[in-house]
């Protein structure tokens, strides 16, 4: 029997999901350099870091490139694979000290080496960390994914429950519970391929700002909003399948 690689304490805190989009155009408009954008999206994502566990998030997933992202001329992508070296290799001593456990999702195979050994000592080093995980998706394709979790061999009849937890081991073992709330900053309201399969019933919130001005009170007021929503999963609202209301 395949156990789910996330414990029950990070299943009762939410799956935060974030697009991190619209670094690009942040410079552009400020007539800056698409890096400098980028630059700016790294600290961003670092206050959101710091904000997560004290909004109730055990698990936040962040699309910092997608399979798709190849596509990019060659300086912006050797950019953005320097910025996220630099980034797993500073931060990593500090996402242990704040309780933060790091995995990178995607496949490693076409990364630059440096980064790839950056990501595995990231994820060593913060590998006892409890508080928050964070998970980052580096050459992300969710419909890879489900491609390659389900090319395996199938025997029998397979629960949904253990197909997700091959699906994370097919791309790179980091596991999560579903997607609770995913958000899309930049004003694009799309998915491009990030979490098709464990967004099902994820809540989902476009924000109309760019990723680097997003904000701690964004992320605050997406949760806000999050909590006065209706979640019925293919039910009814509680109020109607109450045992006084329903039908005989
Ligand atoms: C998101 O910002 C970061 C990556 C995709 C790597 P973009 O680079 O897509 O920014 P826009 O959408 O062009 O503004
Ligand atoms: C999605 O943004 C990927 C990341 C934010 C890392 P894109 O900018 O690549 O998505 P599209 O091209 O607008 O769909
Ligand atoms: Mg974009």
């Amino acid at each position: 029997m395949m156990q789910s690689s996330f414990d029950q304490e990070t299943s009762r805190r939410l799956h935060v999901a974030i697009v991190m989009d619209g670094n690009g155009r942040w410079a552009e408009a400020r007539g800056l350099p698409r890096l400098a954008g980028h630059r700016r999206g790294v600290r961003a994502a670092r206050r959101i870091v710091e904000a997560a566990p004290g909004l109730g998030i055990g698990t936040l997933t962040l699309f910092a490139f997608s399979s798709d992202n190849w596509k990019r001329p060659r300086p912006e992508v050797d950019g953005l694979m320097a910025l996220l070296g630099s980034f797993l290799r500073r931060e990593a001593a500090a996402l242990a000290t704040h309780d933060v456990r790091l995995s990178l999702i995607g496949r490693r195979d076409r990364l630059p080496l440096p980064l790839r050994a950056a990501a595995t000592r990231a994820e060593n080093e913060t590998a006892g960390a409890r508080g928050l995980h964070l998970r980052l998706a580096v050459d992300y394709s969710a419909r890879d994914m489900i491609l390659r979790a389900a090319r395996r061999r199938v025997s029998g009849s397979v629960p949904s429950e253990t197909f997700a937890a091959r699906l994370g081991q097919a791309y790179g073992g980091a596991g999560a519970p579903d997607v609770d709330l995913l958000i899309r900053a930049g004003g694009e309201q799309r998915l491009s391929d990030f979490l098709l399969w464990e967004s099902a019933y994820a809540e989902l919130r476009f924000v109309a700002r760019m990723w680097p001005d997003f904000a701690p009170a964004d992320l605050a007021a997406a949760l806000d909003d999050f909590h006065a929503r209706d979640r019925r999963f293919g039910a009814l609202p509680l109020a109607v399948s109450t045992p006084s209301t329903r039908s005989r």
